[in-house]
């Protein structure tokens, strides 16, 4: 099976101004990849870009402004970034978020709007994306679940269906691709609580946290497998 360094690789992270999504794109970047970015908010992407960069003394981090809920938006993502690169070899699922509604508060906005972000939004980019990694007889794609995804709780119904359905989504799709023989790997974490307020090298997570770092590491360690192996749901999280 093809492989790539890292050097010669582009990912997109989506939501990779922030939290998780900043330590993944830090540990690629790092690693030599070409790391594209996309979220709302330009500013915390920009930031974000200018520091990574200029640690590593190299561009490697490019901001990209874009609302996984728009369609047309996330078509744009993937056009433009195999315009400029000619390929896409990682994609990384991170955007997210919580509406904190219990099953008797609910609302219909609520609902569709972390259903939109969480599940159809991923659901857009891979329908885009995939296509240019087939091509290419190369990718990763790697979803950012939850450990919501695979336990229900009661304070954020809607989040657990976002992220049950998304381990459902990646599960059809690794098998859609192993079908096609394609060189092509989905990774699924599900991780528990992730503070992403103590990112410090030198900083402790809070109690029952784990440290961002762990996330980058593991994601790292992954890509880092055989192109044949299958690692399934990575589920981490603090003792
Ligand atoms: N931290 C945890 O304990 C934990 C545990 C389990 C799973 N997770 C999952 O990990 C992922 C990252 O979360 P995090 O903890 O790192 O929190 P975070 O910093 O809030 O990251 C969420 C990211 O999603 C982006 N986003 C939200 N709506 C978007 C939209 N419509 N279009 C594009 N991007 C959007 C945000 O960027 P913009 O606001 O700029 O759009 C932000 O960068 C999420 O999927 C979350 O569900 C987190």
């Amino acid at each position: 099976m093809k492989t790539k360094a890292f050097s010669d690789q582009i990912a997109i992270v989506t939501g990779g101004g922030t939290g998780i999504g900043r330590a993944f794109t830090e540990a690629l970047a790092t690693g030599g990849a070409k790391v594209v970015i996309a979220s709302r908010r330009t500013d915390v992407l920009r930031r974000g870009a200018d520091e990574i960069n200029k640690t590593l003394g190299a561009e490697r981090v490019f901001p990209y402004e874009f609302d996984i809920r728009d369609r047309a938006q996330v078509d744009e993502l993937a056009r433009d970034v195999f315009a400029r690169w000619h390929s896409i070899d990682i994609l990384v699922n991170n955007s997210g978020l919580a509406v904190p509604e219990t099953v008797t508060e609910i609302t219909d906005e609520g609902w569709d709007k972390v259903l939109e972000t969480n599940l159809r939004g991923v659901m857009q980019l891979v329908r885009v994306v995939l296509p240019h990694m087939l091509q290419k007889d190369f990718g990763d794609i790697v979803n950012v679940s939850s450990q919501a995804g695979k336990h229900g709780y009661a304070d954020v119904p809607a989040y657990c269906v976002s992220k049950f359905g998304l381990l459902g989504y990646a599960e059809a799709l690794r098998d859609d691709v192993r079908k096609r023989g394609a060189n092509i790997r989905v990774f699924n974490f599900c991780p528990g609580l992730v503070d992403v307020e103590n990112t410090g090298p030198d900083q402790s997570p809070r109690a029952g946290f784990v440290h961002v770092a762990n996330m980058a590491r593991t994601l790292m360690y992954a890509l880092s497998l055989d192109r044949n192996v299958v690692l399934e749901d990575l589920n981490i999280y603090a003792r």
